[in-house]
């Protein structure tokens, strides 16, 4: 796992749309992972002003969204495909026969599931996955003691993901309560990871994930199986890190690459 520690949020979200746009520009068939939250969102945005600039095209580019609510319409303004046409597919030249979010308004959601899941796979998996992590360490919405062997399913959201994610609601009641989220599995099994995370309320996630045991109650601690997983945060979100200084001088100022 590289641990890369930014003076700011701008410096850490510019530092994950350059290693986005950089995957895109070597490969640009390449199947991107994609997240949704407010934490990525200015990863769009800084992705939006490159397509503007002409310096990336996304054209060929597939993406597959990590989750999507039960219940939603894909229209209604709360969905994570309508979250996704805002901050990026609307904006750029992704190509809708491209973009993949399972649909929560399926009539069977468990069968949906099971089919995204195969979709994943018969697109040959993924290349490079975003994801942002929950202050109780879910990512996608693999909740405290999901299994670590988890494919895409159905998973009810944790009390406190409902309480954070009522904030883009009009009443806590409207959150749905159940999602279709890809598992742990899936998400290990794409090739490269990015994960970014910022600001003080993520420090204890950020510290459990990089330094924490292995365990499903934190999820996202299954992460430091994997491979090729670089952890993207701000000075706030490492403030617990115990091996801060280790990290710093492996990646000063998060540049990749040794000292
Ligand atoms: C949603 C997702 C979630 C979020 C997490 C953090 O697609 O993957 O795991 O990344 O809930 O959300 P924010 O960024 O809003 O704190």
């Amino acid at each position: 796992m590289k641990v890369l520690i930014f003076d700011t949020v701008t410096s850490a979200v510019e530092a994950v749309a350059d290693r986005l746009a950089g995957k895109v520009a070597g490969k640009p068939d390449c199947v991107l992972g994609l997240a949704t939250g407010g934490t990525v969102e200015p990863v769009y945005e800084a992705l939006v002003a490159r397509y503007e600039a002409g310096r990336v095209r996304f054209d060929q580019t597939h993406t597959f969204n990590l989750d999507e609510y039960v219940g939603l319409e894909p229209t209604h303004p709360m969905s994570y495909h309508s979250y996704m046409a805002r901050h990026l597919f609307d904006r750029t030249d992704f190509r809708a026969c491209n973009t993949h979010i399972p649909h929560g308004n399926a009539a069977d959601p468990a069968a949906e599931a099971d089919h995204y899941e195969r979709l994943i796979k018969g697109r040959g998996g993924i290349d490079l996955q975003l994801l942002g992590v929950g202050e109780n360490g879910h990512i996608g919405f693999n909740e405290p003691t999901s299994s670590l062997s988890s494919v895409t399913r159905l998973k009810t959201l944790a009390p406190e993901t409902v309480r954070a994610n009522s904030r883009y609601f009009e009443h806590q009641s409207d959150v749905p309560q159940v999602s279709i989220t890809m598992g742990i599995a899936t998400i290990l099994q794409a090739d490269e990871i990015a994960l970014l995370a910022t600001g003080s309320n993520k420090a204890k996630a950020v510290r459990d994930l990089i330094e924490g045991p292995l365990s499903a109650m934190c999820p996202a601690s299954a992460l430091q199986l994997h491979q090729k997983t670089e952890v993207y945060i701000d000075a706030e979100a490492a403030a617990e890190l115990s091996l801060r200084d280790y990290y710093e001088a492996v990646h000063p100022g998060g540049k990749i690459g040794h000292p």
